[in-house]
């Protein structure tokens, strides 16, 4: 009996011979590592996220990321509804912790709103769907799992949240070759017993629109990431929403900071056990593959179809103006009043703070981005003092 790797292997080995060109694009490639059936890096029983697997996000670094943005959220909720009761769509939850420390903070800070709140989860990964199931039992009355936007009831009034779902999007991947943009392609090499990369004809129109759209010409020989489901996506759920925000956070930068000539071999990225590689053909389904997100596009095109950008900044900014270190003053209070409010516990919360919100770690690299639909502007708490936008002139 083959091992998972080698039977995800031999699948897209017979998919790349099964075509006239012995050839799949990268993005094709990218999507079966990702998500082929029980094989995929997401949809196989394996954990990923966290101290014991591949990576660490910003929900696992502590509660207290998740209860921050329910400090956002109650913010952003009675302004997103014409009714009486409150929605919050979460996209990829992965393993759930986010959701649970969210419903967490709310619940504790405005238990009407918590008492009349649904939270719909839609997360690809059967695996990630049983942890999350597993993770919300606390909150089992105000979740709801679907597999489509379509099982939500229309019109859907509220906010639509995602940590780090884009750069988990399959990407094309694009070179500029002799000043034309030609796309990179997978095929298997017999002789060496090895995937390798052959450059061609771009297979899609719609990347060189992408790129002459957003006005950036690559280097010559510099190689790109262009995540077209991530345009796909935003087009789905801006004409899902009815009314409210948009919340998307990842890692990524304005368009002409991710195509700057110095990335010469863009920004795809390998993790396994929590170190990283640029080698997507190995480990295939046993390690993620991630790319930097394009947020001038979901910026741009968001705008086109109707949402209004509110917000562009750090995770930094955005987490201390939605009030992070609210908590550290909590541990001060209960340490003066002498509650023996478990030191560990402190500790552990100053640690993640600070993770979550330096520079050099996820506080920079990570940017929040808030848009809104068929709201009226207002001068939320977590916009507070942001007078610049994240390296746009808006
Ligand atoms: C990098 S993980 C992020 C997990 C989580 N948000 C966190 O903060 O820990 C990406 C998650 O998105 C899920 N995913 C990928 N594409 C998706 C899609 N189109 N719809 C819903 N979930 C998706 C993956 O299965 C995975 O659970």
């Amino acid at each position: 009996m083959k091992n998972s790797q080698n039977q995800l292997k031999d699948k897209i080995i017979q998919k790349i011979k099964n075509q006239k060109d012995q050839r799949i694009t990268f993005y094709e490639f990218m999507k079966m590592a990702l998500y082929e059936p029980d094989l995929g890096y997401y949809t196989k029983n394996r954990t990923k996220i966290g101290k014991a697997a591949d990576f660490y996000t910003s929900s696992t670094v502590g509660p207290v990321f998740g209860k921050t943005i329910a400090n956002t959220f109650l913010e952003l909720l009675p302004y997103s509804t014409d009714k009486e009761d409150y929605t919050i769509l979460e996209m990829g939850g992965g393993d759930g912790r986010f959701a649970r420390d969210a419903l967490t903070g709310i619940k504790e800070k405005n238990l009407h709103i918590y008492e009349k709140l649904i939270y719909y989860m839609i997360e690809t990964s059967p695996y990630h769907q049983d942890l999350q199931r597993e993770r919300l039992k606390e909150h089992l009355d105000h979740v709801k799992w679907v597999d489509r936007l379509e099982e939500i009831p229309q019109p859907f009034q509220g906010v639509i949240f995602s940590n780090e779902l884009v750069d988990a999007f399959p990407v094309h991947l694009v070179q500029m070759k002799e000043g034309k943009l030609k796309e990179i392609y997978v095929t298997w090499d017999e002789e060496k017993g090895d995937f390798a990369q052959i450059t061609d004809e771009i297979s899609t129109k719609e990347l060189e629109t992408y790129f002459l759209e957003q006005k950036i010409i690559l280097k010559e020989e510099q190689i790109a990431e262009v995540n077209l489901d991530a345009i796909q996506w935003l087009e789905t759920i801006v004409k899902f929403l009815d009314k409210g925000y948009v919340i998307t956070i990842d890692y990524g930068y304005p368009a002409d900071e991710l195509y700057a000539s110095h990335r010469q071999n863009g920004t795809l990225m390998c993790y396994h056990r929590h170190v990283a590689n640029e080698n997507p053909y190995q480990k295939i389904g046993d390690q993620d593959i991630t790319s930097h997100v394009n947020f001038t596009e979901l910026i741009n095109r968001g705008e086109k179809l109707g949402l209004k950008t509110i917000l562009f900044t750090t995770q930094s900014y955005f987490l201390l103006n939605s009030g992070i270190l609210e908590y550290l003053q909590e541990i001060e209070l209960n340490q003066m009043l002498q509650r023996d409010l478990f030191h560990d516990e402190a500790l552990k919360m100053n640690r993640a703070i600070r993770q979550l919100i330096t520079p050099g770690e996820m506080g920079e690299t990570f940017k929040v981005l808030v848009q809104q639909k068929n709201v009226s502007d207002h001068q939320f708490r977590f916009m507070t003092g942001i007078i610049e936008q994240y390296g746009l002139s808006m």
